[in-house]
């Protein structure tokens, strides 16, 4: 164990939110450092592929785009769920954003008189989705890492939060393990912002990097922070068969066609007027929907359908889709340019987070959220493509600045002592994980919650299989208690890692299942085949569940805000 070490503003996660926070707390004049669980640039936000949604109006189908246009489509696409203020803010802020990483260097796509390039995205009344060909979280967060080493920001790589230290309703610290010597480190802040990114990892087939399992929001939510809206998950219709790989709604912006085994364009029955630019939630119940009736290619690993896009051509496929025609050929052997590519919906984003306010703030003083592991409500029930990155950058601006002014008002951080009580605690615990011999491997229980998350808590959901799935969790949460692992080291050691950070996925799944299971009707991705349709008298509400360390969370609703938008029925 070193010196507790002390920062003014310590940003957990060094994805595009976490970066972007902590250009924003330097820049109003504070000490911030960036504590991250891999090298910044291997992040799950550069991953992202398809865009990033500013209404722009740079395309000649776009020139009266507006961002109160572009609200409505996040609320509708939200299913009237997302707080209307909070969207207000992400989409009025969005050009002026996105410009700002086009002056800091991201190498957009251009139109032909140099504007940044904008496609269309599902569920989008315009073309506003601004992109870098197929890779445009990749430019993004190279950017934001850039401007990050420019100013000289500490980054603190290769590190594991084990757990948030709060007293007195203050947040007074961090815990965390050096993954290259397995040692212990208290950090002291002033203020904390969680930027951990998504857990996709909680399910078996999911776009989401091994790296995503929701250390950070789970520490946070032990802490006591709410677990806003999980039931809401999001399915990226188009997967990669066989590996569950992001193959991007770019492709259908370009003019991609879903196809299934009776050589039918299916998503005519289910959105008939924008077809394959449906928002998500529609398009991947409607793809579930050909593959659960029978219409689907059959494989080794289940079934699937066909995203087509050989008639766009090789140079429009090369120039703007060059990633994804990689992955398919390294990952299904497939050319787009001359085969279709097979795929399948997958786990791809949670609405659902840390409850937060615009600044990020959360319940507790001085402690912040933002990105994928927050929830500031602006997805609701279903998020639109292109709207994830664009809400780093937003709301990371606007809680690295807020974090910066608690920071510098305030007289010092948490007392030493009391992050070094917990760290010794800790050290304790992470012993005895050591030493135990009898028990459950840490894979075979995560294997066991990610199999009945993905086959009982997907797109389609219904009270007698989430009742189980709740028990089963439960059961699950009662053998991790012993769990064993097998690597005895200290350096690298992945399987203790593994063994930590599962302890906090089995609670994330059990409060997704525990809202799963009580939300009874039909909101955006949450579709109950027991209930139907969607009940606004009932269920125009955020579900909020709070830390139970005795067993279930206890779960609470709260009213969405509603402002401008009147909730009507969703059709597209
Ligand atoms: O399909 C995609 O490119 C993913 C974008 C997103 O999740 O926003």
């Amino acid at each position: 164990m070193g010196e507790c070490l002390i920062k003014q503003v310590l940003v957990i996660g060094g994805g595009l939110a976490g970066l972007r926070a902590a250009i924003a707390a330097h820049d109003a004049g504070c000490d911030a450092a960036v504590l991250s669980k891999v090298y910044p640039i291997r992040s799950h936000s550069g991953a992202a592929q398809g865009g990033i949604n500013a209404a722009l109006a740079n395309h000649p189908e776009g020139k009266d785009d507006s961002w109160e246009r572009h609200a409505f489509d996040t609320i509708k696409g939200s299913d009237y769920l997302a707080d209307q203020p909070r969207v207000e803010i992400l989409t009025q802020e969005a050009p002026e954003r996105v410009l700002e990483m086009e002056h800091w260097g991201t190498y957009f796509s251009r139109t032909p008189d140099g504007h940044i390039a904008q496609r269309p995205f599902g569920g989008a009344g315009f073309p506003r989705t601004c992109y870098a060909a197929d890779r445009t979280g990749h430019h993004l967060l190279h950017t934001l890492w850039e401007q990050c080493l420019k100013r000289n920001i500490t980054l603190y790589n290769e590190w594991l939060i084990t757990c948030l230290v709060v007293h007195g309703g203050r947040v007074f610290g961090a815990i965390s393990l050096h993954i290259p010597t397995g040692q212990l480190q208290a950090f002291g802040a002033h203020a904390i912002i969680i930027a951990g990114g998504g857990h996709g990892r909680i399910f078996a087939k999911s776009t989401n990097a091994y790296i995503n399992t929701g250390s950070a929001t789970a520490a946070a939510f032990r802490a006591g922070v709410p677990l806003e809206d999980m039931e809401f998950v999001q399915f990226h219709p188009t997967t990669l068969y066989g590996t569950n790989i992001l193959i991007t709604e770019g492709v259908r912006g370009e003019g991609g066609i879903l196809v299934n085994a009776k050589g039918e364009r299916f998503m005519e029955r289910y959105a008939s007027t924008v077809m394959e630019l449906g928002p998500r939630d529609i398009v991947a119940r409607g793809i579930q929907t050909e593959i659960d009736e029978g219409r689907g290619f059959k494989g080794k690993y289940g079934s699937y359908v066909h995203l087509d896009v050989h008639h766009l051509g090789a140079d429009v496929i090369k120039t703007r889709l060059p990633g994804i025609r990689q992955i398919a050929m390294d990952f299904a052997g497939v050319d787009p340019i001359e085969a279709p590519i097979p795929i399948q919906p997958g786990q791809h984003y949670s609405m659902g987070g840390l409850a937060c306010d615009e600044n990020g703030q959360t319940p507790i003083e001085g402690l912040f959220a933002v990105g994928e592991c927050s929830c500031v409500s602006v997805h609701g029930a279903n998020r639109l493509g292109g709207n994830s990155l664009l809400e780093t950058i937003i709301f990371g601006k606007r809680a690295g600045e807020q974090a910066a002014n608690i920071a510098k008002n305030a007289d010092k951080p948490g007392s030493e002592s009391v992050l070094n009580d917990v760290l010794r605690e800790q050290e304790a615990d992470i012993k005895s994980l050591k030493a135990r011999t009898k028990g459950e491997r840490q894979i075979t229980i995560r294997r066991r919650m990610q199999a009945e998350m993905t086959e009982k808590v997907g797109l389609f959901r219904e009270e007698k299989s989430l009742t189980k799935t709740v028990e089963k969790l439960a059961q699950l949460k009662e053998e991790y208690k012993k769990v064993i692992i097998d690597n005895k080291g200290d350096a690298f050691n992945y399987d203790l890692m593994d063994a930590l950070e599962l302890g906090g996925m089995l609670e994330l799944a059990e409060v997704t299942a525990q809202t799963a299971l009580r939300r009874r009707e039909c909101r955006g991705s949450h579709w109950r085949t027991d209930h139907p349709s969607r009940k606004d008298e009932e269920w125009m509400k955020h579900s909020l569940a709070f830390f139970n360390p005795e067993g279930p969370p206890r779960i609470e609703y709260e009213d969405v805000l509603i402002t401008t938008y009147e909730p009507t029925v969703r059709k597209y």
